[in-house]
């Protein structure tokens, strides 16, 4: 490939580095790992395709398709409808023939095969522009977009609130950030909200929806807490704007930095310190 170089992640499923970026498109521990953790499990994927005879899913960041692959392996007698949103061409293109445990989503995805009336259709394009074309409701919504301090661009209040709008009453979002400023422009949008846990008692990955209950319908996630709210409202908890969708990620995190120069708010380790634990 053009952009990115192949590399064996350690549960032994193939993941992709971009040397130009300096990014990592999947975790080092396991990019078919990563995909049933942080979106399938916590979006309570098998569960929704067990209750309903179709299900919608939008795939925000398809990169080489690991959560829309394995949301199709999740497939109960229910009838799929993705739209995936990817800004590279030749990912799209190489997610055909990309190693995957199931040989058969390949196949579904060149078109060589069915898989009951399921339907994968491609949006290549900024997600930001794609989004503002799309009029569908979706049940689940995975966001997974580069680092939010890197590259903001999907991760703001503005980009959330289009979300918002595209959401089924009891749809969830999920990504695998627990950054602040994205929870806080999750939550300022009216969205409810819930982590899991590691085994640490470090949270790993946000869920985020209108109604309360069905983020707990995936058994690993719990409600954020006080402390998790508190640092939110803190400085670190400010979030990216992007009012038209179309800034640069330059001027996003320029803008970011000089709010939270000029804010008045509580820093986040005198947060901690005042609220007495140095375990965020
Ligand atoms: C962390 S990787 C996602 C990995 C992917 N979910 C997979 O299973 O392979 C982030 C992806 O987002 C894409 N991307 C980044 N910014 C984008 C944007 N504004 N619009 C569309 N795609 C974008 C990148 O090309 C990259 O493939």
């Amino acid at each position: 490939m053009k952009n990115a170089e192949i590399f064996r992640t350690k549960d032994g499923s193939i993941g992709l580095y971009n040397r130009e970026l300096d990014e990592i498109y999947h975790s080092k521990e396991g990019a078919q790992k990563e995909s049933i953790e942080k979106f399938i499990i916590p979006s309570a994927f098998e569960k929704r395709t067990q209750k309903a005879s179709s299900i919608r899913v939008l795939d925000i960041c398809y990169g080489i398709g690991y959560n829309s692959k394995n949301a199709l392996v999740f497939y109960k007698n229910c009838d799929i409808t993705i739209d995936a949103l990817e800004w590279d061409e030749e990912l799209v293109r190489y997610s055909k023939e990309a190693e995957f445990f199931d040989p058969k989503i390949n196949e579904f995805l060149c078109a060589k095969r069915t898989l009951g009336k399921s339907k994968i259709n491609f949006y290549i394009d900024d997600a930001r522009k794609s989004i503002k074309g799309l009029n569908e409701r979706y049940d689940v919504i995975f966001l997974d977009a580069f680092a939010p301090n890197k590259l903001p661009t999907l991760w703001s209040y503005d980009f959330f609130k289009e979300l918002k709008r595209l959401m089924k009453p009891k749809g969830v979002l999920v990504t695998y950030s627990s950054a602040l400023p994205v929870r806080n422009a999750l939550y300022s949008n009216g969205f409810f909200l819930a982590k899991a846990l590691d085994e640490k008692g470090h949270s790993y990955l946000s869920a985020a929806a209108l109604n309360k209950d069905v983020l707990f319908w995936a058994e690993n996630l719990v409600a954020l807490d006080d402390k998790d709210f508190g640092l939110m409202k803190t400085r670190a908890g400010i979030v990216y704007r992007d009012e038209n969708l179309c800034s640069t990620p330059e001027d996003m995190l320029k803008r970011r930095e000089n709010e939270v120069k000029e804010s008045n708010l509580m820093g986040a380790s005198a947060y901690l310190k005042h609220y007495g634990s140095a375990d965020a």
